[in-house]
């Protein structure tokens, strides 16, 4: 039997890469998510499509959107491959809503509710694992040791985009792109509302059941 098919929704900073990972290792689905995808290939060459910037860096560095040309065919390479997947960072706005229409059929989707003014301070102290990708927060969920991954021990560093101004800049592209497609899936009723201002593991709980009873 195939995994399920889930959509994770929400604001930059509302904790879909923390709750993907935990979904993609508890119903053994694929995580898929467009912005390590882009982070991967910074700088592909993608001057011969006719877009403002060459590469994506330039669109990731300054909170903008990348072009939908670039992240459609992404997803759409991503998901034919997959068997069962929690989809993260995709569909941006109504326009990559309409193509993954076209590509695949979700089970659910999960939105993570968080508060406007909580989102800055969750990014401005988040930092990855270079290595493992794994996520922390110097605050609300630190490491072991300062710097490094508990997981695999490699270094951990502050994404390029998640400086004070560029995390404004991202709150601000998704009040005006990504609002508009929840509120579509939201009128569709496919749209189960979770508090993402609990506890890391209190959010896994609800995620977790949400899934379990309508996936
Ligand atoms: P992307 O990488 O998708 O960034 P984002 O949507 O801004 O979301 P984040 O990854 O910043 O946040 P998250 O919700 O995953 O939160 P996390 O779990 O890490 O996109 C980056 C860029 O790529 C875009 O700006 C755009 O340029 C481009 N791009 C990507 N997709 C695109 C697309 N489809 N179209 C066009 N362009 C695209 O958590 C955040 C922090 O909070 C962590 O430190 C974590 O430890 C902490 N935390 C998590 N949960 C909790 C909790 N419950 N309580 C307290 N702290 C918590
Ligand atoms: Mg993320
Ligand atoms: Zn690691």
């Amino acid at each position: 039997m195939s995994g399920p098919n889930v959509l994770i929704l929400g604001a930059p900073g509302a904790g879909k890469g923390t709750q993907s990972s935990n979904i993609a290792d508890e119903f053994g689905v694929e995580h898929v998510t467009t912005g390590d995808a882009l982070r991967a290939n910074k700088d592909m060459d993608i001057s011969h499509m006719d877009a403002e910037y060459d590469i994506p860096r330039a669109y990731m560095d300054a909170g903008e959107l990348v072009p939908d040309e670039v992240v459609n065919e992404i997803v759409k390479t991503a998901l034919a491959e997959a068997d069962g997947y929690v989809l993260d960072g995709y569909p941006r706005n109504l326009s990559q809503a309409k193509y993954l229409d076209g590509i695949t059929d979700l089970d659910i989707v999960v939105y993570l509710g968080v508060d406007k003014n909580e989102l800055v301070g969750r990014l401005t102290g988040r930092r990855v694992c270079d290595e493992c990708g794994a996520n922390y927060h110097v605050e609300f969920n630190p490491p072991e040791e300062e710097g490094v991954c508990d997981e695999c021990g490699g270094d951990l560093t502050q994404r390029d985009d998640d400086t004070e101004e560029t995390v404004r800049e991202r709150i601000t592209v998704y009040e005006e792109n990504t609002e508009p497609v929840i509120e579509r899936y939201e009128e569709e009723g496919d749209l189960v509302r979770v508090d993402g201002e609990q506890t890391p593991d209190e959010v896994w709980a609800d995620v977790r059941d949400a899934i379990e009873s309508e996936a």
